[in-house]
């Protein structure tokens, strides 16, 4: 296929075109009766689907075909080409598919399917009768949701300590914390989606207890909710400062959509701001206060900001791209005290800020499963089925360690399309389907215009083999621990990437 023709909107598939500009593996941009139709030849079949990613719009037609799937080259969403399933996270919901016919050497669309509606599951008998997720996040939202698209018709209650409905927790630190998007792009999904799946959700109350052998969670209302399976998936919480000023209003984390709407007020008010630590939560915050005219400082003990997970090439890329949008590192140093129009360093210095964001790290929230008295090992143990120590309880998301099938050993790490996909693991698992989580971990982070993709888990590497140029910002790196590629970072080298999962994934099955 010609390169230019999965960028090209002109056939119209409704005339039909000529076999032979499909090749296997072809994927062809046109439309039918006014819509973006993507054709996507795989072996002897012709697939006509969105060519949209449901997420954010990603190219799917610059995306990996895969068998009968495709996979968004943006954050690697998978979805089926035969009914435009969201198989996996971050898109949840489906891509529309059309009807194709092959007669006489012409490819035509030829209607628009309906999309159907989830079947109650054959075997519902069998099935809880009452599941209970403490946690509206990323896991718990993705679990409840596919509970519902795979037809389980039982009870299911959603309780958040969160006021609000599930979000999405990336955005906070950037387009809308950067004021480039409107509030409605940031819930999962509007209010009527969960009065119509039936999902009963308790907001801003917090879970106190799980009474394990009564199979009841207790609100700190005392109201009780039974269960028959429980998801546990409570996520992280920012590591607070505990330095001289750290606790008055102008210093703030963000995790939760009111800590950025916090930040969001004191940045109205501010002219200058400091984010305390170099972490991908605190260089997005940075980015995305710049775009709202703020001088940004950045205050880290690193030598080069994300060093320790990138590497040092990558390091002095992202400090340099930071600096060229007006951020002020101070690095190797320390904040020691922090006054209403400054911050004081551990070198001395002053830096003049009336707004502060401490992005530091996280830790998991681990109080509920430490009461219950289920096996922890820095996070929730679990099995590859998500399960925990206690029968029927499950964990997923930014709490779970579980047995990571490509790295070989027990990780946790804080990814929301790992939580978001442990979360539908999760589901599948509490409806007895006994699916193991094998997928290989994925995070994007997004500096300005600049995305890094990043496939693995390297906990530590002994080799780094770059391919194209890093300040460039066209790249490829891989990280290897005794010749073995354990993880794969880039920038705009989305296809490799993509590649680069399947490889793993490989590795994985054999
Ligand atoms: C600002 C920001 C930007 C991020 N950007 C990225 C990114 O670009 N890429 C990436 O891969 N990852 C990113 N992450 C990380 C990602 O959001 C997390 O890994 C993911 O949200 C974890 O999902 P989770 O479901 O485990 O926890 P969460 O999404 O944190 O959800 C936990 C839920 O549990 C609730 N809860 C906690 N305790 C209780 C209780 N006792 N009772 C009831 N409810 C409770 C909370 O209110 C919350 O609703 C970002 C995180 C933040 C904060
Ligand atoms: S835009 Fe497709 S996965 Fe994000």
């Amino acid at each position: 296929m010609a390169e230019d023709e999965t960028k090209r909107n002109g056939a119209d598939f409704a005339q039909g075109i000529p076999l032979d500009r499909l090749p296997d593996g072809a994927r062809l941009v046109g439309h039918f009766e006014g819509e973006d139709v993507l054709l996507v030849r795989s072996r002897d079949e012709i697939f006509a689907v969105s060519p949209h990613c449901t997420h954010y719009n990603g190219p799917l037609a610059e995306g990996l075909v895969v068998g009968d799937t495709v996979r968004c080259p943006w954050h690697h969403a998978c979805f089926d080409l035969r009914n435009g399933e969201a198989l996996r996270a971050p898109a949840l919901s489906p891509i529309a598919c059309w009807e194709v016919e092959q007669r006489d050497g012409t490819v035509r669309v030829t209607r628009k399917r309906e999309r159907t509606k989830p079947r109650p599951r054959s075997e519902a008998a069998a099935e809880p009768e009452r599941i209970v997720i403490i946690g509206g996040g990323a896991a718990g939202f993705a679990a409840a949701e596919m509970l519902r698209r795979k037809g389980y018709q039982g009870s299911l209650v959603m309780l958040s300590s969160d006021a609000a409905l599930p979000y999405d927790r990336p955005n906070l630190s950037k387009d809308y914390l950067a004021g480039a998007i409107p509030f409605e792009y940031v819930p999962l999904r509007d209010e009527g989606f969960y009065e119509e799946n039936d999902i009963e959700t308790h907001l801003g109350q917090a879970a106190r207890e799980i009474d394990v052998r009564a199979r009841e969670v207790v609100l700190t209302s005392n109201e009780r909710f039974p269960y028959d399976k429980l998801l546990l998936a409570t996520g992280a919480e920012p590591v607070r400062l505990t330095i001289p000023g750290a606790d008055q209003p102008h210093v703030h984390t963000l995790r939760s959509l009111a800590d950025c709407q916090g930040i969001i007020e004191g940045a109205t008010a501010a002219g200058r701001a400091v984010v305390i630590g170099a972490s991908f939560i605190g260089l997005e915050v940075a980015a995305s206060l710049c775009a709202r005219k703020l001088e940004v400082h950045v205050v880290a003990p690193d030598k080069l900001p994300m060093e320790r997970i990138l590497g040092p090439d990558m390091g002095n890329f992202i400090r340099t791209l930071h600096e060229e949008h007006g951020v002020n590192f101070h690095l190797q140093n320390k904040a020691v005290a922090i006054d209403r129009k400054k911050v004081r360093l551990e070198s001395g210095d002053i830096v003049e800020a009336d707004l502060a964001v401490v992005g530091i790290g996280v830790r998991p929230r681990l109080e509920l499963a430490e009461k219950a008295g289920l096996r922890l090992d820095r996070g929730i143990a679990v099995d590859q089925y998500l399960e925990t120590s206690a029968p029927d309880i499950f964990a997923a998301g930014d709490i779970a360690r579980w047995p990571d099938s490509h790295s070989g050993e027990n990780i946790r790490i804080e990814h929301w399309v790992v939580a978001e996909r442990q979360g539908q693991a999760a589901a599948l698992n509490m409806l007895g389907e006994r699916a193991p989580f094998t997928q290989v971990p994925f995070f994007w982070s997004q500096h300005y215009d600049v995305p890094i993709n990043y496939v693995g888990h390297a906990e530590a590497w002994d080799e780094v083999a770059i391919e194209g140029d890093v300040m460039s910002k066209d790249c490829l790196l891989r990280f290897k621990q005794h010749g073995r590629v354990v993880a794969v970072a880039s920038i705009f080298r989305d296809l490799e990437s993509l590649q680069a999962e399947v490889t793993m994934e490989h590795e994985v099955t054999a």
